[in-house]
């Protein structure tokens, strides 16, 4: 997009241009958090579904995220994450688990829930469903 400036890409819906950049100048990985502070259930409630909606190859979405709710998995869990507070004493412990074995099971639950939420047939998505099982094969 020659033409286009950088800003305008960016000043869609309520995002001015701008915007992005500058929230990114200003964060920081954040080592000690109070662990009287709770983020409201709102706010995690659209976090979760960002996580949800992030993109991947094919779509496939090979990944679970797990909110870690219980005190004593996460004391586990600080156990093999470097001893590191955060873990425990952080408003939220999110896990990121990746499937790395992909299955022919895995891909025709996929192909079945695209045709579902699309409303087309499967057999318009053989094509599709064939180039996935070669994707599998390079996980
Ligand atoms: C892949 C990855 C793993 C990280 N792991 C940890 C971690 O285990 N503990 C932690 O406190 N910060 C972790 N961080 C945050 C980095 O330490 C932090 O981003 C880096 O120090 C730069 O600081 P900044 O993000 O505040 O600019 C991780 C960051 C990345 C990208």
């Amino acid at each position: 997009m020659p033409s286009t400036d950088a800003g305008q890409i960016l000043a869609c819906g309520s995002l001015p241009a701008g915007a992005l950049l500058e929230q990114l100048r200003w964060r920081y990985a954040t080592k000690k958090f109070d662990p009287q502070r709770k983020i409201p259930a709102e706010n995690c409630k659209i976090l979760e579904e960002v996580l949800v909606c992030s993109p991947s190859s094919f779509g496939l979405q090979p990944w679970r995220f797990v909110v870690v709710t219980d005190p004593s998995v996460r004391e586990r869990l600080r156990d093999v994450s470097w001893n590191q507070a955060q873990v425990v004493d952080a408003s939220h412990l999110v896990v990121f688990a990746i499937k790395k074995d992909l299955n022919a099971e895995d891909v025709e639950r996929y192909v079945q829930r695209i045709a579902q939420v699309r409303g087309v047939s499967l057999d318009t998505l053989s094509h599709y469903k064939t180039g996935l099982g070669y994707l599998r094969s390079s996980f």
